[in-house]
């Protein structure tokens, strides 16, 4: 395996902002009147906010009961509790792996990208000092469609003029795993394998990811 580029999701791969996500998304159903449960947590990893939303509704039985100002007002309301926290973030903040790994590829000639469909991706990135170590950004305010659609990660490496059969993808959710293979990707899972069925591989985090198994260092 000899792969070119690196496209990375952020929440729950790079950050573990998925924590925020969910606490604030807790508080929201809390004042709909319902509770959140971790578990039910899963199936936002990965999705947009309005999809986000349409399954913590769903999830309190509360499906088709709002307008779309509503949902519109309540979205705002939980992204602008996420924002308080993850203003807050520092390097410190990165998962176990990261920085390194991110640093590995530059000295390796591989091409990064950022495939992340939070809005709120320049802001972490820049908290968390690591904006500088890709070659593109791609987030929420770039694309039209949300993952499982593969239009995150083919954005990235056609910036590049990189073909998707020699990208290599890390995502931590099933939805992000589905659009790499859509892509015609490789599909490295984050995580618990029971939740990421789609993944070519699972490895528990980037601290334990055989790098040269994948980008092999060039010999002369
Ligand atoms: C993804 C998260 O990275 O971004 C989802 O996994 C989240 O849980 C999505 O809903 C959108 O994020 P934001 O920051 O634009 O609300
Ligand atoms: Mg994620």
């Amino acid at each position: 395996m000899n792969f070119r580029c690196a496209i990375f999701d952020l929440d729950g791969v790079l950050v573990d902002t998925a924590k925020y996500h969910y606490l604030a998304w807790k508080e929201l159903a809390r004042q709909l009147g319902f509770e959140f449960l971790p578990e039910q947590n899963e199936r936002l990893k990965g999705v947009s906010r309005m999809t986000s939303l349409n399954i913590l509704l769903e999830t309190g039985g509360l499906q088709n009961r709002f307008s779309e100002e509503e949902k519109e007002r309540m979205a705002a309301k939980k992204n602008a509790r996420y924002i308080e926290y993850v203003s807050q973030m520092e390097e410190s903040e990165l998962l176990a792996g990261a920085k390194e790994l991110l640093q590995q590829l530059k000295t390796r000639g591989i091409k990064t990208a950022l495939g992340s469909a939070s809005k709120n991706a320049p802001l972490i990135l820049n908290n968390v000092g690591i904006a500088p170590l890709f070659d593109v950004i791609v987030d929420g305010n770039r694309i039209s469609t949300a993952k499982p659609n593969p239009e995150v990660f083919t954005l990235g490496a056609d910036m590049l003029r990189i073909p998707y059969s020699s990208c290599l993808v890390f995502e931590d959710s099933e939805a992000g795993l589905q659009a790499a293979k859509r892509a015609g990707m490789y599909a490295i899972g984050i995580g618990n394998e029971k939740n990421l069925p789609s993944a070519d591989i699972v490895y528990p985090c980037l601290k334990e990811f055989e790098t040269d198994r994948y980008f092999p260092v060039k010999q002369d």
